[in-house]
């Protein structure tokens, strides 16, 4: 597809779709850095022409790609064909693109006018872009309609693609683009005229992308991760790129156009949903996009500016916007209660405890306000009222005593609950932690549906009365629940073999089993990686299911990066494992790079417990992925948290490997693996740790103080 040019354009080694070629480093400090992502430098060139593309009188294409002379596109009369090229970037690139321009010949019919068609992918790279900013504008800021207008004068200059028209509102283009290739053809657009025309011939000596995000070269990781596994380890580094591509400065003229212009917002970093569309920062999605932020580069601001900014802007009922949106109002009903999650993540992951304080009455407020008041105290559930009108995530049409809403308050109760208690606040803490018990038994008691094993959804059918439930379950309620402790290791395991069973495709498991909610949008057909972060993480929590955690992982990160573009994590996957809204899907969304933390909370095994790392807990999961070896630090406050694990499997004899670094001042448990023995011989720094008191079906846990300690197990 792409004309060959071996390149260093990426600081990884670039192979299109695949792993970087086993050239094993064995310096452990460095060899990771083989699966970086990102562009060397800020200025991008592309990679290939995509063979088959030229069309017309195209002389020297590939002049775009080596500077070796200019590529001339020429154009004499109208049967002529529109000389036309299209150019690949190699993977996902997000920025400005600049036209280095050496000359023209222009007929009396004006400039000769160039057009550009950006996308992320081949399948949806036609005679318009997959999606461009003037889309979803109205008014004046519409600008475009689908290209990107060039007016090509007769001098040797460099055009830039900013967002603006060159001639009153003639010859305009949209600015920055999220895209892997760009179509460059010679034609004017017929409202152009005079100003442009679609005869002449155009001479370019090269391209190029001022990149406009973060660049994620190896010296900015602060956390990285490695496994034996070349796959999982490459998915990890593609899930920081994609988030590396939503982060980047707010400005009005390039982010979304729906009224998501915010002076509050303007100038700063923020963590955007995606890097072509929904560029504007959901509170949702940082409940994972935050996360690969924390544990890549230890990069806060971005997150920490979108939290400040929507606590801002908190209703007097508590409520708290989900984005800029619309002046601030899209009116999500989840997105308060991930509010509370995400700000809670920020003090845990970075120690930001000024933060907290500095928000605490807003917290409290969303907590002991808003969702009370939308609460059925008959029930003790929370009951979305049909007629509100509010949405989610993803804009679903339920009501009711909806199990989603209330495993998520449980969770958000329990840990805005813990956050409080290390902070002192023990009122609430304690008022927090009964009231999350109660929730989840109130869901177990209401919600569960005894004849699947699994969570109803919650609410009634389109057109059904209030009061009844329909015969749908959903991946989020019964994930979230299981991970918010609402379910006992038997009914989550009983939930996890029914999912599987009923919604597993290649490219992972739907997040209903079920399209009754919404006919024809085949949501059984439908993956979110969003949401199933939460079911892949409800499987390594639960005992005995991590082998089909490492299974979904596989299908679901498995399909991503071998599908075009490869490499950047999709906003949602439809029917066959397409796109799921077509052309118009970001296929690079911060949402969906949950591999990033269920790789370090699960396989590393790496959480805090109290903010900034204080006390931690490492338990990492060394069965049912095939792993031999896992290492990696993770970046805290007071220094890194160092893990490298490797099976011996020596039978009589050695089996395992735990080496754990913590900072000097932190301490926390350390869970050692018992593979399954009775007595198994576990010992910590050469000093036996059995028998235990503490030893369940799957680990001895240990308390253990900062500093180096390395772990054994034999048989
Ligand atoms: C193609 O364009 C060049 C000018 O760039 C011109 O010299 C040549 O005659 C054109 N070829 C055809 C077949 O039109
Ligand atoms: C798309 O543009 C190419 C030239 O780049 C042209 O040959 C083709 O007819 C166009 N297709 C449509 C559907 O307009
Ligand atoms: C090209 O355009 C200029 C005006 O911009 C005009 O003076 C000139 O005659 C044009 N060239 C041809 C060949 O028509
Ligand atoms: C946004 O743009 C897409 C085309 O890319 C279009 O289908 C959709 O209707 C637009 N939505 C709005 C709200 O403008
Ligand atoms: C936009 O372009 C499409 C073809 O891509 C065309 O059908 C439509 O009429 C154009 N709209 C405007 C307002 O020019
Ligand atoms: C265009 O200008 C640049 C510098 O401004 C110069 O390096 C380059 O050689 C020029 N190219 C041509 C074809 O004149
Ligand atoms: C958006 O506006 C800023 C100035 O506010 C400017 O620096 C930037 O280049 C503009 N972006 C685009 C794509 O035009
Ligand atoms: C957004 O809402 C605020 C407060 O309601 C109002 O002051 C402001 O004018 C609105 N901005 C726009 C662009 O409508
Ligand atoms: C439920 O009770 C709480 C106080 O415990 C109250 O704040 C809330 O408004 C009640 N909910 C409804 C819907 O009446
Ligand atoms: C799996 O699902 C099928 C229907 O898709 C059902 O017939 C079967 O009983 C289920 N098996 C289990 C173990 O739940
Ligand atoms: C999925 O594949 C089936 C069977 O090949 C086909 O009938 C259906 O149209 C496809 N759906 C989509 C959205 O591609
Ligand atoms: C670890 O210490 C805590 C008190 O800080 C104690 O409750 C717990 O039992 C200890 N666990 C082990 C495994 O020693």
């Amino acid at each position: 597809m792409v004309s060959n040019k071996l390149s260093v354009l990426y600081a990884g080694l670039v192979l299109l779709g695949g792993v970087p070629p086993g050239a094993t480093d064995t310096n452990i400090e460095t060899s990771w850095h083989r699966f970086v992502r990102s562009p060397v430098s800020n200025i991008v060139e592309p990679i290939g022409i995509v063979s088959g593309s030229t069309i017309g009188n195209v002389s020297n294409p590939n002049g775009l790609i080596n500077r070796q002379g200019p590529t001339v596109l020429s154009r004499n009369d109208e049967n002529d064909m529109l000389p036309t090229v299209v150019v690949d970037f190699g993977q996902n690139v997000v920025g400005i693109l600049s036209l280095d321009l050496v000359g023209s010949q222009n007929t009396s019919a004006g400039l000769p006018g160039l057009r550009l068609a950006f996308s992320e992918t081949m399948e949806y790279l036609t005679n318009r872009s997959d999606f461009t900013r003037s889309d979803n504008a109205s008014g004046n800021e519409k600008l475009t309609n689908g290209t990107d207008q060039v007016a090509v004068k007769n001098t040797n200059y460099t055009w830039t693609d900013l967002h603006g028209c060159e001639d009153g509102t003639k010859v305009c283009s949209d600015g920055l683009h999220g895209f892997r290739y760009v179509k460059i053809w010679l034609e004017a657009l017929a409202s152009d005229a005079p100003y442009t025309s679609s005869f002449g011939s155009v001479s370019i000596s090269g391209l190029s992308l001022e990149w406009s995000a973060f660049l994620g070269t190896p010296d900015t990781f602060t956390g990285w991760f490695e496994c034996s596994d070349d796959e999982l380890t490459q998915w990890w580094y593609d899930g920081v790129y994609t988030v590396d591509m939503g982060t980047d400065v707010f400005l009005a003229n390039e982010t979304e156009p729906r009224g998501a212009s915010s002076p509050t917002l303007e100038g700063k970093q923020v963590l955007f949903d995606g890097a072509k569309r929904d560029r504007d920062p959901y509170v949702g999605d940082l409940a994972v996009a935050a996360l690969t932020s924390y544990l890549s580069h230890d990069f806060a601001e971005s997150t920490r500016n979108v939290l400040e900014d929507l606590a801002r802007h908190q209703r007097t009922d508590g409520w708290i916007p989900p984005a800029s949106i619309n002046n601030y109002t899209l009116p999500l009903f989840d997105y308060p209660l991930w509010w509370v999650v995400s700000s809670v993540d920020l003090v845990m992951y970075t120690g930001n405890t000024s933060y907290a304080e500095t928000y605490w009455d807003t917290l409290v407020s969303v907590l002991d306000e808003y969702y009370p008041s939308n609460t059925n105290n008959v029930t003790g559930l929370l009951d979305k009222n049909a007629d509100m009108g509010y949405g989610d995530y993803a804009f679903l049409p339920r009501s009711g005593p909806v199990t989603y809403y209330n495993a998520l308050y449980v969770h958000a109760l329990s840990y805005a609950s813990q956050l409080a208690e290390s902070l002192g606040r023990n009122d609430d803490a304690s008022r927090w932690s009964s009231r999350a018990v109660a929730v989840g038994d109130a869901l177990l008691k209401n919600n569960f549906d005894s004849s699947v094993g699994a969570f109803y959804d919650g609410g009634p059918c389109p057109g059904g009365e209030a009061g009844t439930f329909c015969n749908v379950h959903a991946q989020d309620g019964n994930a979230i629940a299981i991970l918010a402790g609402v379910t006992d290791d038997k009914t989550a395991a009983e939930i996890l073999d029914y999912w599987q069973n009923a919604t597993s495709q290649v490219y992972g498991n739907a997040f209903y089993d079920s399209s009754v909610l919404s006919p024809g949008d085949q949501f059984n057909d439908r993956v979110y990686a969003f949401i199933s972060y939460f079911e892949i993480a409800a499987r390594f929590v639960t005992p005995g299911k991590a082998s089909s955690a490492f299974d979904e992982i596989r299908r679901l990160y498995g399909w991503m990066a071998a599908h075009d573009p490869y490499i950047t994590q999709w906003e949602g996957i439809g029917p066959n494992g397409t796109t799921y809204e077509g052309g118009f899907t970001s296929m690079a969304h911060g949402w969906s790079t949950g591999i990033v933390p269920l790789l370090i909370s699960y396989v590393l095994g790496v959480k805090p417990q109290t903010p900034g790392f204080q006390t931690w807990r490492i338990c990492p999961v060394v069965d049912g992925g095939g792993l031999t070896w896992a290492r990696g630090d993770v970046p805290t406050p007071k220094g890194k948290i160092g893990i490298s694990w490797e099976r011996k499997n020596a039978q009589p004899g050695l089996l395992f490997v735990l080496e754990t670094e913590t900072p000097k001042e932190s301490s926390g448990v350390v869970c050692v693996p018992t593979f399954g023995l009775e007595q198994p011989k576990i010992y910590m720094d050469g000093t036996s740790l059995t028998p235990s008191t503490s030893q369940t079906q799957d680990w001895v846990s240990v308390n253990v103080t900062g500093g180096k300690h390395t772990f054994t197990v034999e048989s």
